[in-house]
Order: structure tokens, then C-alpha cells, then sequence
């Protein structure tokens, strides 16, 4: 673990185990960036940039003569708005003057042990054995503005954290227009990216391609991070591969709008900005305040994308995941959604939880329509009084009698929403985001709440925490099941209106934390639709989250697999569902409906009660395997093996322990062939001279690695198989 500064070259090194980043404090205080990748000492790497008088290329004044010297040619460590760096920027501040300027230089630097964290936002955590801080502190001598540029060191996970607190140290109110989290220039080179787009039923579809000349971003204005666009992306050399070349990996901690922009400048110099969204944000910022932006993570890898994925799966469950539920072993859960949506009773409840039982499942949720007038998605959200009638009794008597059969209990809950038809909304309308005046934007029936204002978040935490004192419930589905629009708060004053944004994202993570901290032992489920808000700012308070609302095993295998590139398969919640599934209307075999889904937090989500006595068998095989697995699955290395993308007849993939010793090879075929060509599948991750064993036949790690494993021929359409080996001692 090491954060250096060499006093004489007045360059910053830090040190991860595998990566280094590099920064110089330059002429008259321009903090340049120098340098990230490879592990490095400590070295003066600002010999790479070149110096030399650019047209239309500025300097700064203090340079006089000299013309070499150019913020709009040289990598900036945070670059600023209005001074002459005209690529994408990361601050712009209005000042009280009007001017639009802001001219950070450095002024001085501290070192924390530990790795920061950020007062009511979620960040990557370490303690002094793990993880370091720096504090660069810049100042804008003109106006008096402070700034700290937080960088925080995860050595093992080699992440590199970052953020920004901007500091009001002026005597006049500013507006803070865009605050950046991270920027990171690159030498000349050429690059690809690689980010997740989708829509609801169809998150994190994996695209690459080239960065050209000028800018591209993928951004969220949803105020969540949405299902069209994750903030997670990669920025890699063209050659790269699943398992071979330079990539970096990043990612936004934070679950509202956000935007990603890498910019290739006229020097042909990528650059990377991230953080919130600077669309409808406007932070207006009195003498004495200080606005901190959202973390931003980093990792290097100089093995292809897999490297990528696993410092992310190791960073995220040892830095990120809090809870008994990081380690402890997820309940198997059957969830009624599917199985009912809004058309239960307690009888059909009690006969669900019944089959459920019978299969050895461990845990009983019920989803949308146990409260208020909620018949349908028209009415009763914001009312969280349970509905005794239709539940034939109360919440706390039902929760019992599904323990008393030995199943935990667990609930469905949408705290951030109202519909206009709702008791809450005829006493509060005041509550919704809605512009006075304007008749406003419906989404499912319903509005979202303004979480900007703390007695709203308030109000709703009481309704919902009444519940859970009241009843035993030992799981919550947090949903979210629109898009934030039509900003306006009553609780903000005309100049402040900017704020909303932020600040329901600041209401809703102290609302989340308040809630983990008085139920400790609940399991939460994020959920938005499915997968519109699975980013690494929910997963600090929620260690899984539904993945999406498409339980289709086949399209599931995009979803996950673009999920995985960030994300632990420990975090994606993941359930079988019923055929012909109900979101594509396509047939598949039960037994690929559970491999596909054993690649998450494992779950049911059917009418247990109407299957046949062999298709419980399957489920009960089903339910015993994964248990039996889930030391594997959980903290076992994840490969991907083949891509659901490419033109192969099988999507495969594998966990492998820690120590090699097991791997679960799981494939599903998707693409019959008559005539079949061969399917062989090179595994990942083992020990090439030990032995595995898979029923009476045995291979070694090299034969499996290099020569492959040889799929059986298909009996059905979306066939799929479960090989489990074992190494021999
Ligand atoms: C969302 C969720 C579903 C279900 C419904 C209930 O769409 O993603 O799983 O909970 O809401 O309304």
C-alpha cells in the first residue's frame, strides 16, 4: 500500500497491488495527470508530454512567453470550465459576478490512513490494514474557491477511489453547475469502450466499439441510473479480449442520473469524465458550504475483461457489501409476483408457501398488492396500511403462520412512489414531484415521491417502519418502478430547484440506511423494474438486487452476462419463472430455467402449486444443488466462458473456488443444428496439472483449460447442463 510523493520531482505515485497512478504538480500549481496502469515506482513520467506551441492552444497567462505550456493540450487531473481547456470538463462554477470560470491549482496535500468515506452517500470502504487516503487540496486564488480531490488506495482489490468536495471559501454565493467525480486523460492512443445499454425486460446488453474524434457519452436524465445505460464502463486497447490485454475498468457509486463522456480530443488524447448527471443540476453553494460529489471507482487489468470482473467482484464483496447478509447464505425464496401479480388471498398465499415447503424452499415473499387500494398498478401506492380483507386477517397473523411452517417471510414495498389515487396523495399532493401548473408526466399510474424533503422521507419510513416493528419480516424488495420528471419541490426555494436531483438521492440513502440499521437481520432486494437501478450505489445497502423483469431464461443469458462484467453473481437476484415464460411467451425446459438462475441469488417465482409431482421433484433437485453449491457460486472466481453474442450454439460459464479445487461448468445450447457441429467448451481458472473428476471419468486442468470439455448432444431446444468437478486429492 503506498501513496508517494516525491518533493523534489513533486510527483504523486500511487500504489495498488497491480496498478499505479501518477500525477505532477506542474508550473505555477496545474496538477497534470501523468500516468495510470501497470504497477510503477516512483518515476517522473511528465517527460511523455510534449512541449511545444500548438495553434489555438491557450496558456495560461502566468506562462508570459512561453507558448509550450497548454491546458487544452496537456492531461488535467480535474479540469475546469471556463480557462482554456475546451475538452469535456469536470467543474464549472457560475460565479457571483456571472462570470463562468473556475481556475483550480494546487495548494497542498494530506495522507488519512484508511480509505475515506462520504457523509450520507454510499463509498468503498477499508480500514487502515486495507486501504489509504490522499487529499489533494487545490484553491482558485481569484475567487478564494477550495477544492479537495479525494483519492482513496484499496491495495489488495486494486481500486482506486475518487471524489470531490468542492469548498465555498469566498465571501459570495456561487452556482456549481457541474461537479465531476473523476476525469482521466490518456496519452495518444487509441481506445474502445465498452458500456451496457438496454431498456426495462433487457438491461446491460454488452456493446464495444471504437472512440472517435469528439464526444459520446451514455448518461441517465432518469433520475435512477436506469435499465438504458449502467454507470459502470470500460475503457480498453482495440486488441483486448475476454481474457487477454490492457483494460480499465470504472464505475459510478451512485444510483441517480449520471453521465459517462470520453472525449478524443484533437490530439488524439481520449479523455474520461464521470459523475452526476449536470443536466437539471444546478447547486447553488453560500460562504462556508461545500458540495461533495458521488465516488467514482477505478481498476486496472492487464488481463482482458476477466481481470476487469474479478478486481470488481473482489472489490465489491470485501469493500462495499455491508450487512449479516454479505456473508451469511442467502435464503432460497419462492416470490408470488408471477404466480399471482395482483389476484391472491390467503388461502392461495398459505397453498404457494405450502408447495414451496414441500420442495425445501426457505423463505415466502409476497410482492405488489398486500396494502392500501391496490388491486391493480392504478391505485394505493403511498398507502402503506395493510389490507386485512384481503389478506382474511392481518399481516403479523399471516407472517406467522407462513414461520410456523418453517418458511421465513419476507415483503414487497415501492416507498419512493404515490398514485394519485391514494389516500396519501389526496391529504399530501404537495408530496409528488409535479411542476405547479403543469398537469405533469404519469408513469405506471403513479408519481414519485419528493424525497428531497426530509418530512416526506420521514412520513413514508414511518408508515413502512411500523410494519416491520410489527411483523416478523426478514426480507424487503425495494422497488422503484418509474422515471423520474417534472422536477419541482414545494420545500426548496426558486433558486435551489437545481438541488432536487441530488438531493432525493441524498433523502433516499438516508432513508436505506436508516432502515439497515434498525433491521440489521433483513435481507433487502433493490429492484427497480426489474434491473433500473443495479449500480454500485444501491448495492451498499442492499446486497442483491432483481436483475430484471425478464425472467426468460435464454434472454437472461444477455442480461447476466453483461451484468457480470461488473457485478458478483451474489448480487442478482434471480428466479425461475414459469413456461411459457411471460414476458416472451417462449417455452424452455425447467432444468435450464434453474441453471440459468443459479447464476444469482437463487429464487422461484411460479405457481408452485399447480406443477406437476415431477416437475417438484426437479425443483426440489434443483433447490438441494444450489445449496450445496453456493459456497461456489457465491465466492467462487465467475468465468465467462462463451458469449451469448457471438454465432456459438452454447452459452457457457463457470465458478471455480478460491483454492481450484471445484468448478460448476454450466452451458445452455442456443441454437439446434441439424448434423451438429462439435460444442467444446475451454474452461478457465483451474489447476492445469491436477486431476477433476466428473462422475467415473477424469481430466486434468490442462486438458480441460486448453483442450476443452465436449458438450453432449442436444436432446431439445435450450438444453443446458450442470458439470460439477472436483478435483482428486
Ligand atoms: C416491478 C418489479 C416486479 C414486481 C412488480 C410489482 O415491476 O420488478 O418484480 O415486483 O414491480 O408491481
Amino acid at each position: 500500500m503506498a501513496i508517494l510523493f516525491n518533493q523534489e520531482t513533486q510527483v504523486f505515485t500511487l500504489q495498488t497491488k497491480n496498478s499505479a497512478y501518477q500525477m505532477k504538480v506542474a508550473d505555477y500549481g496545474v496538477l497534470l495527470h501523468l500516468y495510470y496502469g501497470k504497477r510503477i515506482d516512483d518515476c517522473d513520467l511528465s517527460y511523455l508530454i510534449q512541449r511545444t506551441d500548438r495553434g489555438f492552444c491557450g496558456n495560461p497567462y502566468e506562462m508570459q512567453t512561453d507558448r509550450t505550456f497548454s491546458l487544452d493540450y496537456f492531461p488535467q487531473e480535474y479540469s475546469c470550465f471556463g480557462i482554456g481547456d475546451y475538452r469535456t470538463d469536470c467543474v464549472k462554477i457560475i460565479n457571483a459576478n456571472g462570470s463562468c470560470a473556475v481556475d483550480y491549482r494546487y495548494h497542498s496535500y494530506r495522507i488519512e490512513e484508511g480509505k475515506y468515506s462520504l457523509q450520507g452517500l454510499p463509498a468503498f470502504y477499508g480500514d487502515k490494514t486495507q486501504g489509504e487516503t490522499l487529499v489533494i487540496e487545490m484553491e482558485d486564488k481569484n475567487t478564494g474557491m477550495k477544492l479537495e480531490l479525494l483519492y482513496g488506495i484499496l491495495s489488495e482489490a486494486d481500486m482506486i477511489t475518487r471524489a470531490a468536495r468542492i469548498i465555498n471559501d469566498s465571501t459570495e454565493t456561487i452556482h456549481v453547475m457541474r461537479a465531476m467525480s473523476m476525469c482521466l486523460d490518456f496519452p495518444n492512443d487509441q481506445l474502445d469502450w465498452v458500456h451496457f445499454y438496454g431498456k426495462h425486460t433487457m438491461e446491460r446488453e454488452f456493446q464495444r466499439s471504437r472512440l472517435i474524434h469528439g464526444r459520446q457519452s451514455i448518461c441517465s436524465e432518469r433520475g435512477t441510473s436506469s435499465h438504458q445505460h449502467n454507470p459502470f464502463v470500460i475503457l480498453c486497447d482495440p486488441m483486448t479480449s475476454e481474457d487477454w490485454g490492457e483494460c480499465y475498468g470504472f464505475g459510478l457509486v451512485y444510483s441517480g442520473s449520471f453521465l459517462a463522456e470520453a472525449e478524443v480530443d484533437q490530439f488524439h488524447q481520449p479523455r474520461l469524465v464521470m459523475g452526476i448527471s449536470p443536466e437539471e443540476f444546478n447547486w447553488q453553494l453560500k460562504p462556508g458550504e461545500d458540495f461533495l460529489t458521488p465516488e467514482a471507482v477505478m481498476v486496472y487489468s492487464e488481463e482482458g475483461f476477466t481481470g476487469i470482473s474479478h478486481k470488481f467482484h473482489y472489490a465489491i464483496t470485501n469493500h462495499l457489501l455491508r450487512g449479516e447478509w454479505k456473508d451469511k447464505r442467502r435464503p432460497i425464496l419462492i416470490n408470488n409476483w408471477e404466480a399471482t401479480y395482483f389476484d391472491f388471498n390467503r388461502d392461495k398465499l398459505l397453498e404457494i408457501a405450502r408447495a414451496a415447503k414441500n420442495v425445501n424452499i426457505e423463505m415466502l415473499v409476497l410482492d405488489d398488492g398486500w396494502f392500501g387500494k391496490r388491486d391493480s398498478d392504478f391505485s394505493g401506492l403511498g398507502d402503506w396500511i395493510v389490507n386485512e380483507k384481503k389478506l382474511g386477517g392481518t399481516l403479523k397473523a399471516l407472517a406467522e403462520e407462513i414461520n410456523a411452517m418453517g418458511l421465513k417471510f419476507g415483503l414487497w414495498f415501492e416507498p419512493e412512489m404515490i398514485s394519485e389515487d391514494s389516500n396519501l396523495y389526496r391529504e399530501h399532493p404537495d408530496w409528488a414531484l409535479r411542476i405547479p401548473g403543469r398537469p405533469g408526466n404519469v408513469a405506471r399510474s403513479q408519481f414519485v415521491l419528493d424525497f428531497s424533503r426530509p418530512e416526506v422521507v420521514d412520513g413514508i419510513q414511518e408508515m413502512m417502519f411500523k410494519i416491520l416493528d410489527e411483523v416478523n419480516i426478514e426480507y424487503v424488495k425495494w422497488d422503484f418502478n418509474r422515471s423520474i420528471s417534472n422536477y419541482f419541490s414545494s420545500g426548496l426555494p426558486v433558486e435551489r430547484q437545481g438541488e432536487i436531483g441530488y438531493r432525493y438521492m441524498l433523502g433516499l440513502y438516508r432513508f436505506l440506511e436508516n432502515l439497515i440499521t434498525r433491521y440489521p437481520y433483513i435481507l433487502l432486494e433493490g429492484c427497480s423494474g426489474g434491473g433500473g437501478r443495479f449500480d454500485l450505489g444501491m448495492l451498499y445497502y442492499s446486497p442483491q438486487i432483481w436483475c430484471s423483469d425478464d425472467t426468460d431464461a435464454i434472454e437472461r443469458l444477455k442480461i447476466q452476462y453483461g451484468t457480470s462484467f461488473a457485478y458478483p453473481v451474489s448480487t442478482v437476484g434471480s428466479h425461475v419463472s414459469a413456461s411459457p415464460n411471460h414476458q416472451t411467451r417462449r417455452r424452455t425446459p425447467l432444468e435450464t430455467r434453474g441453471t440459468v438462475a443459479m447464476a444469482g441469488s437463487f429464487g422461484y417465482e411460479l405457481d408452485l402449486s399447480r406443477m406437476t409431482e415431477e416437475e417438484q421433484e426437479i425443483i426440489r433437485h434443483q433447490v438441494e444443488e444450489y445449496k450445496q453449491n453456493y459456497e461456489l457460486i457465491h465466492n467462487g472466481k465467475y468465468y465467462r466462458l462463451s458469449s451469448p453474442y457471438e454465432d456459438c450454439r452454447a452459452t457457457a460459464w463457470a465458478f471455480v473456488s478460491e483454492d481450484k479445487k471445484e468448478c460448476l461448468l454450466c452451458a445452455v445450447i442456443t441454437k439446434l443444428q441439424a448434423n451438429p457441429d462439435a460444442v467444446i467448451i475451454k474452461l478457465k481458472g483451474l489447476e492445469p496439472k491436477r486431476r477433476y473428476r466428473i462422475s467415473d471419468k477424469v481430466y486434468t486442468g490442462e486438458a480441460l483449460m486448453y483442450g476443452g470439455y465436449l458438450l453432449p448432444i442436444p436432446d431439445e431446444e435450450y438444453q443446458s447442463w450442470r458439470f460439477y468437478f472436483r478435483a482428486e486429492e
